[in-house]
């Protein structure tokens, strides 16, 4: 192996450490410091290999067990996002966080695999890809 390869190799194995590190501190609760507590549900619909189709209702659904008492931002608002980048066109917003689901329009974008919804409560909660198709 060629040293600067290793020297890349090496690079990008301590970026990712530091990246895992970073999760690590940020899922670290802070609760119990706090009368609030910052609340992300994981999104369990759409997921991965969902297809959905322009204009259709779909109720997206994410898991509020074992959500904390008190919740810091009790209104929840989903954005679209396409790759790596929230587009700006939102779903829904204004529902409560707690219900666990809320029934939205699919927008009219150009077609592809590559969507996703972000939940927001406290932070925002990325939805595995999935397909919008006309
Ligand atoms: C939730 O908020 C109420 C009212 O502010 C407070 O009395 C209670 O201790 C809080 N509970 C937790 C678990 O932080
Ligand atoms: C969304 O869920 C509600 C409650 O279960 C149901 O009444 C409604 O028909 C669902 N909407 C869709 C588009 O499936």
């Amino acid at each position: 192996m060629s040293p600067q390869l290793s020297v890349l190799k090496n690079g990008f194995v301590v970026s990712a450490a530091i990246g895992m590190l970073a999760n690590i501190a940020t899922a670290i609760p802070v609760s119990g410091l706090e009368k609030r507590d910052v609340y992300t549900p994981p999104v369990t619909y759409p997921h991965a290999g969902t297809v959905w189709y322009k204009g259709q209702r779909h109720n997206v659904t994410w898991d509020t067990a074992n959500h904390p008492v008190n919740i810091t931002n009790k209104l929840g608002r989903i954005w679209l996002r396409k790759g790596d980048i929230t587009t700006p066109v939102i779903l829904g917003e204004n529902f409560d966080i707690l219900l666990g689901r809320i029934e939205v329009t699919v927008p009219w974008v150009i077609p592809d695999t590559d969507y996703s919804l972000v939940l927001f409560g406290d932070s925002g909660n990325f939805s595995p890809q999935f397909s919008i198709q006309e």
